[in-house]
This record gives C-alpha cells, sequence and structure tokens, in this order.
C-alpha cells in the first residue's frame, strides 16, 4: 500500500486481452491528463496474462509482463488490480484474493458480478477496499458514477435503456435491411460486433447481468439477474420491423427496471430485459447500432440521459482508468492528501490556454436573405457571398411575401466564421435586401 505522502500508485493488470490492452493505452496516452487531475502519476506495474508472447502493440518499457497473477496480486509495488480475465470462478478467485491481501479491484466482468457480486462486495467491505466496476454497465458512459454521485440525491424511479451494443446492432441492420436475424447476426459475428458464441447477448442475459447492477446502484435493491424476465431478440423478424413502422414505433432490446412505492412507503421493484416497441420520435428510437443509451428518471431531477459506447476496446478502457483514478484518490486521501479538486483539475494544472480566434472556425450555414422580388437579385446575392469567399452549396427562394420581399434561403460550403460574417455583412449592404439576414450555423457533429 502507497503510505502517506505518497505520490504514486502501483497499478497491476490480470488479463492484457482487447479491453486490457485499451487500459494500457489510456494510461499511456493519457498519463498526462491523468496526473494533473490527480496531482500524482498511475504507475502500470505489473500485467500477468497466460498468452506472454502476442504483440499487444503498445511498449511495454519498465512494466513487468509475466504470466504469474499470484505474483502480480502479492506485490507489494500493486496498489490496485484491475481484472479483465472474463468468465467466473478464476476471475472470482484473483478478485478475492487481491481483496483478502488488501489490494483495491477493479473490473470490467459483469457477468462475474451478477453472480458473485454479494461475496465480493462484502469482501471488500471487510477488508476496507474499493471495488471499481463501472465498466461493467454501458462500457464507456459512466452511468454507475452518475447514480452514485450526480443523482445522489434523488429518489430514483425508474431507471430503463439499451444495454446491449450486439443486439442494438443486430435490431438496427435488420429495420435497415430488411434481413432476416440469423442472416445480420452472422454478419455482426464477421464484423467483430458479436461474440462466436452470441447466447449472452442475443438471448438478454448480458443486458439482464447489468440491469441487476443498476437496480442496486438505483433504488438499493438486491436483485439477482435470475429475479429478471429476460427474453431475447432471437425470436424478431422482418415482418416485426415493418410493422412496427407503421405503427410508429422501432424494436429495441430494453432493460427496465422501476420502482413501486406504496402509500406506507413500501417499494417494490418492477424489472424485465425485452424486446419493446418505443415511439419512432423517442430518443432511445434514435440510438442505434453499438451504442447503449440509459435513461434514469429521479424524483427531483426528473428524466436524464447518457449515452454513449456501451462496448470496445478504448470506450470500455476509458470507464475503468476512471475507477482507477478514484480509487487512487481515496487511498491518496487516507494518506493525508487532499478532497477531489472541484475543477477536476488540480488547481496547479489549470492555467491560461489560448481562445481559438472565431475566424478560424469552419463551419457550413444557413442564410436566409429577405430580398426584393426583382430580376438580378440573386445573382447580386450569389456574388455578394463569392467577393467575401463563400461557396454556395444550394439555393432556395420561396413565393414573394407581402410588400414584394421574398426569402432566399442559401445553404453555404464549409468556410470561415470570419468570410461568413464578411459575407453577412456585404449581404446586408445590398439596397436589394430589405431586413437583417439571418444566418444560423449547421453543426455537423451533433
Ligand atoms: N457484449 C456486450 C454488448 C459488450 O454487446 O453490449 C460488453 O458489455
Amino acid at each position: 500500500m502507497v503510505g502517506s505522502g505518497s505520490r504514486r500508485i502501483g497499478v497491476g493488470l490480470l488479463g492484457f486481452g482487447t479491453i486490457g490492452t485499451g487500459v494500457v493505452k489510456v494510461l499511456q496516452q493519457n498519463a498526462d491528463v491523468i496526473s494533473q487531475r490527480l496531482g500524482f502519476a498511475l504507475e502500470l506495474v505489473r500485467i500477468a496474462d497466460l498468452d506472454t508472447e502476442t504483440d499487444r502493440g503498445v511498449s511495454l518499457d519498465g512494466v513487468r509482463f509475466d504470466s504469474d497473477a499470484a505474483g502480480l496480486i502479492a506485490d507489494p509495488e500493486v496498489d490496485i488490480v484491475v481484472e479483465l480475465i472474463g468468465g467466473y470462478d478464476i476471475a472470482r478467485r484473483f478478485m478475492l484474493d487481491a481483496i483478502s491481501q488488501g489490494k483495491h479491484v477493479v473490473t470490467a466482468n459483469k457477468a462475474l458480478l451478477a453472480l458473485h457480486g454479494k461475496e465480493i462486495f462484502g469482501a471488500a467491505k471487510e477488508a476496507a477496499v474499493g471495488v471499481g466496476f463501472e465498466a461493467a454497465v454501458g462500457g464507456g458512459i459512466p452511468i454507475l458514477r452518475s447514480l452514485r454521485e450526480g443523482l445522489a440525491a434523488n429518489h430514483v424511479e425508474s431507471v430503463l435503456g439499451i444495454l446491449n451494443g450486439t443486439t442494438n446492432y443486430v435490431l438496427t441492420e435488420m429495420e435497415r435491411t430488411g434481413e432476416a436475424f440469423d442472416v445480420v447476426l452472422k454478419r455482426a459475428q464477421e464484423l467483430g460486433y458479436a461474440e462466436a458464441d452470441p447466447t449472452f447477448d442475443v438471448e438478454g442475459i448480458d443486458a439482464a447481468h447489468k440491469l441487476a447492477l443498476l437496480i442496486g446502484m438505483a433504488f438499493g435493491a438486491e436483485l439477482t439477474y435470475e429475479d429478471i424476465p429476460t427474453e431475447g431478440i432471437v425470436r424478431m423478424t422482418p415482418v416485426d420491423f415493418q410493422l412496427a413502422q407503421e405503427f410508429g414505433f422501432r424494436i429495441k432490446l430494453l432493460g427496465i427496471a422501476k420502482c413501486h412505492r406504496s402509500d406506507d412507503g413500501e417499494e417494490s421493484i418492477e424489472a424485465r430485459v425485452a424486446p419493446a416497441m418505443v415511439p419512432l420520435k423517442s430518443m432511445l428510437a434514435n440510438v442505434d447500432g453499438a451504442m447503449n443509451a440509459v435513461e434514469v428518471k429521479g424524483d427531483a431531477v426528473g428524466p436524464t440521459l447518457y449515452y454513449g459506447a456501451g462496448a470496445g476496446e478504448m470506450p470500455t478502457a476509458s470507464a475503468v482508468v476512471a475507477d482507477l483514478m478514484e480509487i487512487a484518490r481515496e487511498i491518496q486521501r487516507e494518506g493525508g492528501g487532499g478532497p477531489v479538486s472541484p475543477l477536476s483539475y488540480q488547481a496547479e494544472s489549470i492555467r491560461p490556454k489560448a481562445a481559438v480566434s472565431p475566424d478560424e472556425v469552419e463551419g457550413r450555414s444557413y442564410f436566409r436573405v429577405s430580398a426584393q422580388d426583382e430580376p438580378g437579385v440573386l445573382s447580386r446575392i450569389a456574388g455578394a457571398l463569392g467577393e467575401s469567399g463563400v461557396g454556395i452549396e444550394s439555393v432556395i427562394q420561396r413565393r414573394s411575401e407581402q410588400g414584394g420581399m421574398v426569402p432566399v434561403i442559401i445553404l453555404t460550403h464549409p468556410s470561415s466564421e470570419g468570410a461568413l460574417r464578411r459575407a453577412l455583412e456585404t449581404l446586408d449592404g445590398l439596397d436589394c435586401v430589405q431586413a437583417p439576414s439571418v444566418q444560423i450555423r449547421i453543426e455537423e457533429d451533433v
């Protein structure tokens, strides 16, 4: 254990597969921001994996890498053990071994927690060590942290969402292509979206594991995934998607949990994982492909929505490393370190940074110009834009309004903010333009 006043925390990684490699990348590539926020460094000390031959494409300078998991757990340089082996038995044993030796643990293994969570959390409480598992639900989405911290003042009324990326990809593709479940699943496997054995995903079990964890965090309720009625997507056929569309719906595999409170304060939990029809206009209906989204409704805050990559190397590693940082802060605090910096970065890491000049920002714009409806006006408008260096992507001219004015709508090519501003000034200086033109920027990245 790192002692009082020490400024380094040692990390040991059990399992050097896809997510493990992502964790190494995040720790290395983002070492600057991690230490600027923590005020000290997180040091990857050791990695253990049975496969010590495969080149993972990351530098392991200064990192001990072998197949000795027990040695890693016992290593006094290792303060936090990250379990990324997956599965049940070995992962459980390593987690419990690490905890019994006073090591904090971080995992992305929802199946393990769904089955052995009570034992692991109990052991961690007894040993007074932290357990981080943000990556177990929603991949990179900080949904557990939001429930634990940001929404902590609420009675949570419901938690529901798309908790499995594989099935969301399959459903999205079935709707888009009209192809059968088996055909789309095979393609998903070829593209690496679905596992060779996709049972946990397509039968809804993975979503149920995650929902059980969410229920614990949201309602303080002890419910195992086996208590959750679970239905997968294997019976969906192309006709279901066509008819859903006709009725104004889209089919999504949802994990749903609601807390019912009786007048005398008794609480009961409604929970299920099942394909559901959601209105086409709803936000969840528009979560496509392998993305995840979770809606949490609190009695004070109302509905909130969390969206992002529910799986994948770097998004999942992002959540694992956030857990490492949280536990590392806790270790430092116990050793006499101060509280978490209120601005996220340590005060000494916050310094002025140059503001990008608006003239350097590029984007497309919509212009609405109120022009006189006379011959030659359109060419003068186009000329004004051309002079300012703004290209036109398309033009629409509506019918004349009262007073012989006509709205001319222009969609520009990507142009600098400076050029767009000059164009607007030139346009508004034309005598055929009768009212200030309106500019609305097109944000492509939303
Ligand atoms: N198999 C999971 C999914 C990814 O498809 O969402 C990890 O939770």
